[in-house]
């Protein structure tokens, strides 16, 4: 065979095998951080969602403005990766988005992987108007997925996000790896992960460094695996607030492990608002968790209300099935463990098994009401109540 007939035959092989790959400055993106990619970015994710064998979007390194809310639908004909080298930078005049609920809003995808990049949500004007007791507006998610299967995010970096950075609701099969997300402390609402509605959401190996929970876990989160995760400052890892609505789905078969707190306000809390309420928590595990500084280590809070417009009610939430496996170090208050439950639906099989916690050098206190269960081990907390 000749060598010309051997490269056609290889180009002609090449174009039928190979991924499409469509590159976000071929659609019109501009990497000058002025330029209002947003369109370009949706061309480019048009393509790629109408191509049928699988496609990778590329964003080059540079500084890519999306200007407006960007929503990337599905269903989508191939599987698509979006591979960033660079940064996605939301304007910074937060009137902008700020009003849109969400900037970056992936919706009924299948099969989609993100890499590496960064998205910046530029949040400062907003969190400065909200700290200054103005009337602003809520604030963008900086990216979400709605009803998403099987979608990979890895090696992504969330910065100065206006509300929370990620959001996955109503999805199914979701693995966050190797994820960096980080906000000031005095950033309101900007939570780093927030997961309901969900099944089968893991996040592995992440930094979380923000101003709200770390990680908020809502009603209907089930299967969900935390697992080396670093939080603080934060929040913590919360699953609630529950019991907003009276008809709420549970939460279910929760594991959080090898995760450590850094001076954040609080480490593994479950809350749920003191309203009626059919929702459930049950199943979940918190097993090796090293507390450094943090002020509420583990907590049980029945009593959310925070505009006190819930008086002589009681949570209707049932809790149940919670084991506290293997938790270390040091709180920044005298109580480190405090179940705070619901007089009508008092906590059941909440389990303490080797829980050392100090306070000033010396065993931290625990305090009990309404809560039900066994400790076990060495658990070193003064005046333990189970
Ligand atoms: C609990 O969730 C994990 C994933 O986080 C899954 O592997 C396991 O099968 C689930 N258990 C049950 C009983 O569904």
């Amino acid at each position: 065979m000749s060598v010309f007939k051997a490269c056609l035959l290889f180009l002609l092989f090449s174009s039928v095998t190979a991924n499409a790959a469509y590159n976000v400055m071929s659609f019109g993106a501009r990497s000058d951080g002025n330029t209002d990619c947003t369109e370009a970015f949706l061309k480019a994710w048009s393509s790629a969602c109408s191509s049928v064998s699988p496609s990778t979007i590329y964003v080059p390194k540079g500084r890519w403005l999306i200007k407006n809310a960007a929503v990337f639908r599905g269903l989508c004909k191939s599987k698509i990766v979006i591979q960033i080298d660079g940064t996605l930078v939301a304007p910074s005049d937060y009137r902008v988005l700020g009003s849109s609920g969400n900037w970056l809003l992936f919706i009924q995808v299948s099969g989609l992987s993100v890499f590496g990049g960064t998205i910046d949500g530029q949040g400062s004007g907003l969190w400065a108007c909200r700290n200054a007791g103005k009337s602003c507006p809520e604030g963008a998610r900086s990216i979400t997925f709605n009803y998403a299967n099987n979608v990979v995010i890895s090696g992504l970096t969330s910065i100065n996000s206006q509300s929370m950075h990620i959001v996955v609701n109503g999805c199914n099969n979701v693995v966050i790896k190797g994820v960096n997300i980080v906000a000031p402390e005095q950033s309101p609402n900007t939570d780093g992960i927030h997961v309901q509605r969900s099944t089968g959401v893991t996040i592995l190996d992440t930094s979380i460094k923000t101003g709200d929970d770390c990680v908020s876990i809502g009603p209907g989160a089930r299967n969900l695996w935390i697992e080396r995760v670093g939080c603080g400052p934060g929040h913590g890892i919360s699953i609630g607030s529950l019991a907003r609505d009276l008809n709420e789905d549970g939460v279910q078969n929760v594991t959080v492990k090898d995760t450590i707190f850094t001076g954040t306000q609080n480490g593994l809390r479950i809350k749920s608002w003191a309203r009626p309420s059919n929702g459930f928590v049950k199943g979940i595990l918190y097993q090796k968790i090293l507390m450094k500084n943090v002020n509420n280590p583990i907590i049980i809070d029945q009593k959310y209300c925070p505009d006190n417009n819930c008086p002589h009610q009681s949570s209707g939430i049932k809790i149940s099935g919670v084991t506290y496996q293997n938790i270390h170090g040091t709180s920044s208050s005298e109580v480190g463990v405090k179940f705070d439950c619901s007089p009508s639906n008092p906590c059941r099989g909440i389990t303490l098994n080797d829980v050392m916690l100090t306070f000033l050098n010396k065993p931290a206190q625990s305090s009990c009401v309404n809560a039900g269960g066994t400790s076990s081990g060495l658990v070193l907390t003064g005046g333990r109540c189970l």
